[in-house]
Parts: structure tokens; C-alpha cells; sequence
């Protein structure tokens, strides 16, 4: 069946297309050797969090991470969180992938899955510390809008995997979508703002590449810090019924 014809499938039309399946040596080697160690595949099933990463510990959701230099700086720096990230493209994953044996680091997964369906049928209701949805493909064009990953349905579906008080960062460079941002994080029962419209850039997140290549362009950047409340979380009530 044609996901585009679905709507109810979250609005299911995805934020990607499939091309850039190259990889440089370096990254295959990466994928082939680590994706074994730190891959988790996609499956129809809910994760374990704590056997996933053999500890308890807030896990933190980064949707997106492209070639994965801010996600391993940002690991690095909150050492006691874990971090989950999830990408489509096999050179990110090999990118991120040789970050993490370089630096020794040990509190970040990967899935290598469209994150709809990652968040949809892997991730439990109210289980997540922190969501961070970093410069998001922008789909320029008015007839893309319907593309872009921050609409309605799947921002109440990830608001309802997020444990109360637990946050959603999102930013971006491109405007349009910074307003469209506010506007659909605003309209979400689930979820508080944590500034009054955007938020400053909080100091764990470093200037990522897209930023730095936005930033070159004249583009503004725009932060926004949400966080769940307290609000019974629609997805929880289901399962406990
Ligand atoms: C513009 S890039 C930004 C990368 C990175 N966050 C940064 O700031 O440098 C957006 C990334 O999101 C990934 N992406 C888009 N839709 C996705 C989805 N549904 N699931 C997982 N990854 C996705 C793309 O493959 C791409 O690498």
C-alpha cells in the first residue's frame, strides 16, 4: 500500500528520500564491524531501555543525527545520560559509528529506521527523558511542507513517549519551519513551552554543521525547548486498559 495514501498512519509521509546510500571506505568498515555492537535493529517491539543499554539511566531520543558530530559531543558531555539516536542514512550511521570506537564512548545506540516508525513501535509510552530533533530537512518548497518530520500527529505521538517533565529540543535555520514549529509544539496539549516563543540555545548543544553552513547563508537559527506536563498521557491510559 502507498504510505502517502494513509493519514492516519500519522500523517506517514516520509521525511526522507532513499538516495545517498554511499558510504566512504572508512564508513563501511565502521558499519560492518561496529553496527554489530552498537546497531539495534528495527523490530515491531518495544525496547528495553535498561537491558539496551545495560544501565538505568534518563535516555535521551535524537531524531536525525546526520553525520553524528553533535551527537557524539553532546554523549561526551552528559556521560550519565543515554543516548538513542536514530537515522535513515547508512553514511551518517557509519560516521557515528567511528566517532564512538574513536572516543571510547559507550552511551549511544543507533537504529538505522525511519524514526516515525522507530517512535511508533519501539519506544514505550512515558519512557523518555529528552527528545532532540537537531536542523530537521527543511523541504523549502510549499507542496514539501507535508514532508517535514514537525506535524501534529507524530509530535502528540512523541509527546506521549516522553515522562512527565521530560523535554522536546528542536532547531532549525530555516524560519518558515521555526514558525510552523511553534505553532504545532504550542498546540499540543501534552506539552508547555518552556520560553515565551523560542528559546536561547542551552549550552550543551554545540554548533552542528548544517548550522555552521546556515549561519554562513545569513540564516537566522531558532531554538525551542518544550516540556511534557503533567497532562494523563493518552498512550499509557491505552496500554493500561
Ligand atoms: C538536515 S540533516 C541534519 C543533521 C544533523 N541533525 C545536523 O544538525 O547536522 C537531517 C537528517 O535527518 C535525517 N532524517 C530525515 N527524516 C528522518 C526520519 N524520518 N528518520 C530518521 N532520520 C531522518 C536525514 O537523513 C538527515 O541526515
Amino acid at each position: 500500500m502507498n504510505s502517502e495514501k494513509n493519514p492516519k498512519d500519522f500523517g506517514h509521509i516520509k521525511s526522507f528520500v532513499s538516495q545517498r546510500a554511499h558510504m566512504t571506505p572508512s564508513q563501511k568498515d565502521a558499519y560492518d564491524r561496529l553496527m554489530p555492537v552498537w546497531g539495534i535493529p528495527y523490530e515491531n517491539r518495544v525496547l528495553d531501555l535498561e537491558t539496551t543499554f545495560k544501565r538505568q539511566a534518563p535516555t535521551i531520543l535524537e531524531i536525525g543525527f546526520g553525520m553524528g558530530e553533535t551527537t557524539l559531543k553532546i554523549a561526551q558531555a552528559r556521560s550519565e545520560d543515554n543516548f538513542l539516536g536514530v537515522e535513515v542514512f547508512p553514511s551518517g550511521v557509519g560516521s557515528l559509528l567511528k566517532r564512538i570506537e574513536e572516543h571510547n564512548t559507550t552511551n549511544i545506540r543507533i537504529i538505522q529506521h525511519d524514526a516515525v516508525e522507530v517512535v511508533r513501535d519501539m519506544v514505550r509510552p512515558a519512557t523518555l527523558a529528552g527528545v532532540h530533533i537537531y536542523f530537521p530537512d527543511p523541504w523549502h518548497k510549499k507542496r514539501h511542507h507535508k514532508r517535514r518530520l514537525i506535524q501534529p500527529p507524530f509530535i502528540e505521538l512523541l509527546a506521549s513517549r516522553l515522562l512527565p517533565g521530560g523535554y522536546i529540543h528542536c532547531a532549525t535555520d530555516w524560519e518558515n519551519y521555526a514558525e510552523q514549529m511553534l505553532e504545532v509544539l504550542s498546540a499540543s496539549p501534552l506539552l508547555d513551552n518552556q520560553f515565551t516563543d523560542y528559546a536561547p540555545r542551552p549550552d550543551y548543544r554545540p554548533q552542528t554543521k548544517f548550522e555552521t553552513r546556515g549561519l554562513r547563508l545569513g540564516h537566522g537559527v531558532w531554538d525551542l525547548l518544550f516540556t511534557r506536563n503533567t497532562t494523563p498521557n493518552p498512550a499509557t491510559l491505552l496500554m493500561e486498559k
